[in-house]
C-alpha cells in the first residue's frame, strides 16, 4: 500500500498506561498511550480520538488553540491508524463523562502525536456486531479478531486454559505433551495423513486423540496426567465441530468412576467463574437408558421438560409393543394449524406417527389423557404432543429409534416456539453427567457392531460375560458431561487387562492380527504391569463456545477454518509443488497433474 501520510519513528518511547487504565483519580498525570484510532470527531477546533487497546478505550483531545501542529496532525489519523499521543489526563466537563465506559471520568489532552502506522479501511467497522459475512471476517481475520466482543472470546479462552492449569496442577496433575506425528488413533474419525519423506510411502497420522499415549503414561507410573491439546479429526464441520480441535484431556491411575466426577466438577466452577458463571455441583446424573427414555437423545438439554412414556396409559394409539410417547412444552399457547402441520410432518419424516390434536384426544379418551397431562405436570398452557413409530421396529434397541426420533420433535417444537416460553435462555446452565452408556452400537451400514465410545473403554463387571452373547446389553464404564444439548466431554474406565481388551477387539469383530496391526503396541503395554485407569476430554471450543453465549466453536478460535476446511485468510490447503511431491514419493491421481 501506498503511504500516504508520513509516519514517524517510536524511538525509544514507551507506554505509560493502556487504554483502559486510566481513571478520575488519575488526574494531572503525564501520560503516554499507544494503540488504534476507534473513532475520530472533529468539532473544529477541537478532535477527539477513542484510542483503543485489548484493554479499553480512552478518549485523547486534540485543541487547536493549545498546539495547532499537533492538532492538525491529529486530523491526519483515521480509523485503525497506530499512534501514540502524550499528555495530560484531566477530568471530564460533566455534562461529558461516559457511565458506559471505564476510562468515562476522564480524557487525555494530547501535548503530542506519533503515526505510527496507517491502515487500510477496514473491511467492516470494530463493532459488537457486523452486518458482513462470515467468509469476509475470516479472510481478515486479524482485523476481525480486534472486535470488542471476538477480543473477550479470545481473552475468555485464555482465562479458561490458564484456571483448568491451575486447577489441574492443584490437585497433583502433571502436563505432559504427547506426538502429533504418531499411528491412526481410534476416535472414529477419519486420519489426517502426514507423508513421511525419508520412508516413502509411509505416513504418520495425526492424532484424533492422546487416548493411546495417555493411557501409555499410566502404564509407565505417571498417575494423573493432563493436557490442553490439539486434535484432529477429518470429519463433516458443523457448528460445534472443527477439523482440529482443542481438548482439555486427563488421565488418572486407580480411579472408579467417582473419582473422575470428584475432580471434574470443581475444575468447571472454577472455569465457568472465569466467565462470572456460577456452577453447582454435583450434577445431576442420568444413565444413558433414562436419558434416551426421557430426553431421545444421549446428551439432554435439560432447559426443556423431559417425555414420558404414557403407552400404559393409552395403550391403543401405541404401534405393537413399542412406546407411546407424551412430549410437553410448556407456555407455546395453542399452536397455529399450520404449526401443528408441520410439527406432524416432521416427526412423520422421522419415522413418527404424531397425535397433535390435544382437544381431540382429550374428546375420545377424557380420563386416559388427563392422567397423561398429570405425569407430565402438563398446564393450560403447554403444547401436548404424543407420537409412537409408524413403520417396521428396528433390529436392536428398537425402542431407543422411538425414543430418538421423539427426542428430535421435542427439540425441534421447543426450538420453533423459544421466542415464546424463552426455554433456550443461554445463561441458564444446565450441567448434567450421562453414564453406563451400551458398549457397542450397531453399525448399519458395515452390519456389524462398534465401540460406542472407543474399544479401551471397560465394560460392566456384571456385563462381562455378555460380551459376545449379548453385546446389544453391555453396558460401558463410561459417562459424559452434557451442558445446554451439548456433549463437553467423554471418557471412560480403560480396560487394564490383555485379555479382556482381546475379547473386546474380538466382540467388534477385529481379527487377531488386525487387533495386533493396529494396537499392538498397547495390548503389549498392559502385559507389563498396566495399572486400572480412566480418564476423559472436555472440548475446550464448546465449553468455551457455551460460556462466551456463542453458538459457533467459530467465534471463540482464533483461526478457524469453514465448513469446507478452509483457512481463508491464508488460504489452506493448497497445491504443492511438483519437487515437493517427488520427494515424498507421491504422484496425484483424477486432479489433472
Ligand atoms: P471424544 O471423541 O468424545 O473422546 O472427544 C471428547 C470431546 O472433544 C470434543 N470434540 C470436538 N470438539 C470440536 N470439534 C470436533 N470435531 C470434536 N470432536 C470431539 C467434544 C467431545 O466431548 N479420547 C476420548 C476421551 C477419553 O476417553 O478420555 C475422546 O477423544 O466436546
Amino acid at each position: 500500500m501506498e503511504t500516504s501520510v508520513h509516519l514517524d519513528f517510536l524511538g525509544n518511547l514507551e507506554r505509560t498506561h493502556t487504554c483502559g487504565e486510566l481513571r478520575a483519580a488519575d488526574e494531572g498525570k503525564k501520560v503516554v498511550l499507544m494503540g488504534w484510532v476507534h473513532r475520530r470527531r472533529d468539532h473544529g477546533g477541537v478532535i477527539f480520538v477513542d484510542l483503543r487497546d485489548r484493554d479499553g478505550i480512552t478518549q485523547v483531545v486534540f485543541h487547536e488553540d493549545v498546539d495547532p501542529a499537533v492538532h492538525s496532525r491529529a486530523e491526519e489519523v483515521r480509523p485503525e491508524y497506530v499512534i501514540a499521543v502524550e499528555g495530560t489526563v484531566a477530568p471530564r466537563a460533566a455534562g461529558a463523562v461516559n457511565p458506559n465506559l471505564a476510562t468515562g471520568q476522564i480524557e487525555v489532552v494530547a501535548s503530542l502525536i506519533w503515526i505510527l502506522n496507517e491502515s487500510r479501511t477496514p473491511p467492516f467497522p470494530m463493532e459488537e456486531q457486523v452486518d458482513v459475512s462470515e467468509d469476509v471476517r475470516l479472510k481478515y481475520r486479524y482485523v476481525d479478531l480486534r472486535r470488542p466482543h471476538m477480543q473477550r472470546n479470545i481473552i475468555l479462552r485464555s482465562k479458561v486454559a490458564f484456571a483448568t492449569r491451575e486447577y489441574l496442577n492443584s490437585q497433583g496433575f502433571l502436563e505432559i505433551e504427547t506426538p502429533f506425528m504418531t499411528r491412526s488413533t481410534p476416535e472414529g474419525a477419519r486420519d489426517y495423513l502426514v507423508p513421511s519423506r525419508v520412508q516413502p510411502g509411509s505416513f504418520y497420522a495425526l492424532p484424533q486423540s492422546p487416548q493411546i499415549f495417555k493411557q501409555l503414561l499410566m502404564v509407565s507410573g505417571f498417575d494423573k496426567y493432563f493436557q490442553i491439546v490439539r486434535c484432529f479429526r477429518d470429519e463433516d464441520f458443523r457448528a460445534d465441530r472443527q477439523a482440529e480441535f482443542t481438548q482439555i484431556d486427563l488421565e488418572m491411575s486407580f480411579p472408579q468412576e467417582e473419582r473422575i466426577y470428584e475432580v471434574i466438577e470443581p475444575m468447571i466452577q472454577r472455569v465457568c467463574a472465569t466467565a462470572g458463571v456460577k456452577a453447582h455441583y454435583p450434577f445431576p446424573r442420568l444413565t444413558y437408558a433414562e436419558a434416551m427414555r426421557s430426553y431421545g437423545i444421549d446428551k439432554p438439554d435439560l432447559r426443556i421438560p423431559p417425555m414420558h412414556p404414557v403407552q400404559d396409559l393409552l395403550p391403543d394409539l401405541a404401534n405393537a409393543g413399542m412406546p407411546l410417547v407424551a412430549i410437553r412444552i410448556p407456555g407455546t399457547g395453542a399452536p397455529s394449524r399450520k404449526e401443528r402441520d408441520e410439527l406432524k410432518a416432521f416427526g412423520q419424516e422421522r419415522g413418527l406417527r404424531v397425535y397433535d390434536d390435544a382437544k381431540r384426544l382429550e374428546r375420545d379418551h377424557l380420563e386416559a389423557f388427563a392422567a397423561v397431562r398429570a405425569r407430565c405436570s402438563a398446564e393450560e398452557n403447554d403444547l401436548m404432543l404424543l407420537a409412537t413409530w409408524a413403520g417396521e421396529p428396528k433390529r436392536h434397541r428398537p425402542e431407543e429409534t422411538v425414543y430418538q426420533a421423539c427426542g428430535q420433535l421435542r427439540l425441534s417444537a421447543a426450538q420453533r416456539f423459544n421466542d415464546r416460553h424463552k426455554l433456550l435462555d443461554p445463561r441458564n446452565f444446565q450441567f448434567l453427567w450421562v453414564v453406563d452408556f451400551p458398549m457397542f452400537e450397531w453399525d448399519e451400514e458395515e452390519n456389524r457392531w462398534n465401540a460406542a465410545h472407543h474399544p479401551f473403554t471397560s465394560v460392566h463387571d456384571a456385563d462381562l460375560d455378555k460380551l459376545t452373547s449379548d453385546p446389544a446389553r453391555c453396558r460401558a464404564k463410561s459417562y459424559d458431561l452434557v451442558l445446554n444439548g451439548t456433549e463437553l466431554g467423554s471418557g471412560s474406565i480403560r480396560i487394564h487387562r490383555r485379555d479382556v481388551q482381546a475379547k473386546v477387539f474380538s466382540a467388534l469383530g477385529f481379527s487377531d492380527e488386525e487387533a495386533q496391526r493396529r494396537f499392538g503396541f498397547l495390548l503389549e503395554a498392559l502385559e507389563y504391569g498396566a495399572p486400572p485407569h480412566g480418564g476423559i476430554a472436555l472440548g475446550l471450543d464448546r465449553l468455551v463456545m457455551i460460556l462466551a453465549g456463542e453458538t459457533s466453536i467459530r467465534d471463540v478460535i482464533p483461526f478457524p477454518k469453514t465448513a469446507r476446511g478452509t483457512d481463508l485468510m491464508c488460504d489452506a490447503p493448497a497445491p504443492v509443488p511438483e519437487r515437493q511431491l517427488r520427494e515424498l514419493g507421491i504422484s496425484l491421481r483424477g486432479t489433472g497433474k
